[in-house]
């Protein structure tokens, strides 16, 4: 069923529970940011799912998470110093490809949410912004996915560009004023490390009209955690493990 990003957040938040996502897909069991990986974890039920980009030498949106390729791919180097052919014929694991985003985002449509990381930092990509809101609009996709970066200045420019998208800004730190900084960048989700959360920041967060959105949930410690600080959405690496814990919270009255 075709359904907004935002009104997959309105939901969730009616039901009381947080909207599960897929790290890179599902990295337990198959190669992180492939289509397997991302398959696999709208099979396992995720809500979102989430992916990272980069641009390629001839300025392709890649699906990708470092910006070098030996962690991930029998490849060398930066990604942005290849084409997308090249970097097409890497092995991502498995024998598996690294996926343009427009694979990604034709898999998701109807099915999912889909969180696109885009990568500006420490290598910025010039242009990038562009890109991607031409290729959203161009597939008809842009209710159906969100944006986030640690690079806020990115998400301040994509609002200006598309009011409609919805845009994330992720953060490492417990700021003094996040509320602030989800103002400042016009995002409409606060995403940190499920580390840098506190019961009071979703509290600021929410006050502010925003949602909130961590990562990344893969231990019973994290679990609990979110539990007592009521995120809108979790991300994790073992979709089918920690979707299974939100399934059996009790929902607050
Ligand atoms: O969604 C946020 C999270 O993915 C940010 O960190 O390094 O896993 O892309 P990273
Ligand atoms: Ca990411």
């Amino acid at each position: 069923m075709t359904q907004s990003i935002h009104a997959r957040y309105e939901a969730a938040h009616d039901d009381g529970r947080p909207l599960l996502g897929g790290h890179r897909g599902n990295p337990a069991e198959f190669p992180e940011n492939t289509l397997g990986s991302f398959r696999s974890a709208i099979a396992a039920g995720c809500d979102l799912i989430e992916c990272d980009v980069h641009l390629s030498s001839d300025g392709r949106l890649m699906v990708i998470h470092d910006h070098t390729l030996e962690r991930t791919t029998d490849g060398t180097g930066l990604v942005r110093d290849h084409t997308a052919a090249e970097l097409r014929k890497l092995d991502a694991g498995n024998g598996e490809r690294i996926p343009l985003l427009q694979e990604v985002v034709e898999l998701a449509l109807g099915k999912v949410g889909l969180v696109i990381e885009i990568k500006q930092v420490p290598i910025q990509y010039p242009g990038l912004e562009e890109k991607l809101v031409a290729m959203l609009r161009q597939l008809g996709a842009v209710q159906e996915c969100a944006v986030v970066s640690f690079y806020h200045p990115s998400i301040k420019l994509l609002r200006e560009m598309e009011p409609s998208l919805q845009l994330g800004i992720l953060e490492g730190a417990r700021p003094i004023d996040p509320a602030r900084l989800l103002r400042e960048a016009g995002a409409d989700v606060y995403s940190p490390h499920w580390g840098a959360m506190d019961p009071s920041l979703v509290k600021e967060i929410h006050a502010a009209g925003g949602a909130v959105g961590v990562w990344t949930v893969d231990d019973e410690m994290a679990v609990a955690w979110c539990k007592l600080c009521r995120p809108d959405s979790i991300f994790t690496n073992r979709p089918v493990e920690i979707g299974a814990a939100l399934r059996s919270w009790p929902v607050p009255a």
